[in-house]
């Protein structure tokens, strides 16, 4: 095991390792405006949720590592407090990429990346029409976390419109995860993309209480052909079947590979069906 004090590591070294280990990261598209009206679109992963009632996002415009300057998008949120962060799909991964180069001040990314401005309702900065998703928000608050090169700036972007696209919906107007086909930051040049195919479900933990790996019976949670998620699956009911399973302390091979295979198609039922029934 490598152990590092990140007070004894340089910039660069922190954002190798903090980079590829905080991933995926969803990436907030921000479009911003100058006090000329000079529009200015931006990508930033450091990004998320923090909030639903009310309804806030952070991300974060950080000072370059390489030369302790600022990037424009902070810039203009401090004259205007208003921005648009657009959800980025697979689709547009490649023109957001080009809107990070770091054209001069004024320069309008919308048009060097080939997109299309949408007007907002709300705040002045214009949407991006290819977006699934975009959010119209006003800053409450910019939060500075120092005035050295790498420094972050927490921008709270209320939310204050929420714009979906119909094709990404479902009957009900829910948003359909699968349809969004999204992208996320990972470490130096890595994206993920999230597919119908990579994507998949793990069932809320009970809300009576799972048992826990300390009341499976003795023969599950010493078996090695179990994975230790395959037992906390397991260990997801509110009560043992039968208390006699709990020393029950071995279990055939054929029945935890029956056992595997239920919990492989997500029958936890099934799975301590088959358990009992092995008694
Ligand atoms: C996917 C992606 C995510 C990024 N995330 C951040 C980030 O969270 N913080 C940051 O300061 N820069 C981030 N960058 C770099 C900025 O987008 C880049 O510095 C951009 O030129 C800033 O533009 P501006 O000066 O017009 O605001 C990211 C770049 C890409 C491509």
């Amino acid at each position: 095991m490598l152990t590092l004090s990140t007070d004894q590591l340089s910039t660069q070294q922190i954002q190798q390792y903090l980079q590829y280990a905080i991933a995926p990261r969803p990436i907030c598209f921000a479009s911003t405006i100058d006090l000329d009206g000079n529009v200015n679109l931006s990508p930033f992963s450091f990004f998320n949720i923090f909030s639903m009632n009310p309804p806030v996002c952070i991300f974060s415009p950080s000072r370059r590592v390489r030369d302790n300057t600022t990037k424009h998008t902070l810039e203009n949120i401090k004259l205007v407090p208003e921005c648009v962060i657009n959800i980025v799909n697979y689709e547009m991964v490649q023109q957001m990429s080009l809107t990070s180069c770091d054209y001069p001040k004024g320069t309008n990314e919308f048009v060097k990346a080939g997109f299309t401005a949408l007007a907002s309702e709300l705040v002045k900065p214009p949407r991006v029409a290819e977006a699934p998703i975009q959010l119209e928000c006003i800053i409450q608050e910019v939060v500075t976390l120092g005035e050295k090169a790498g420094a972050g700036n927490l921008v709270l972007a209320f939310i204050k419109k929420i714009h979906i696209k119909e094709e990404v919906l479902d009957a009900n107007n829910n948003i359909d995860q699968a349809k969004l086909d999204l992208v996320a930051r990972l470490g130096g040049d890595w994206y993920a993309r999230i597919t119908e195919e990579n994507l998949f479900k793990v069932e809320k933990p009970n809300t009576k209480l799972g048992i826990g790996f300390d009341q499976l019976p003795i023969g599950i949670l010493t078996s090695n052909l179990l994975t230790n998620n395959e037992k906390a699956q397991l260990a997801n009911i509110n009560m043992l079947p039968d208390d006699s399973l709990k020393v029950k302390s071995h279990f055939s091979e054929a029945t935890i590979l029956k056992i595997k295979s239920a919990l492989s198609s997500q029958s936890i039922q099934v799975a301590w069906e088959i358990i009992q029934t092995s008694i």
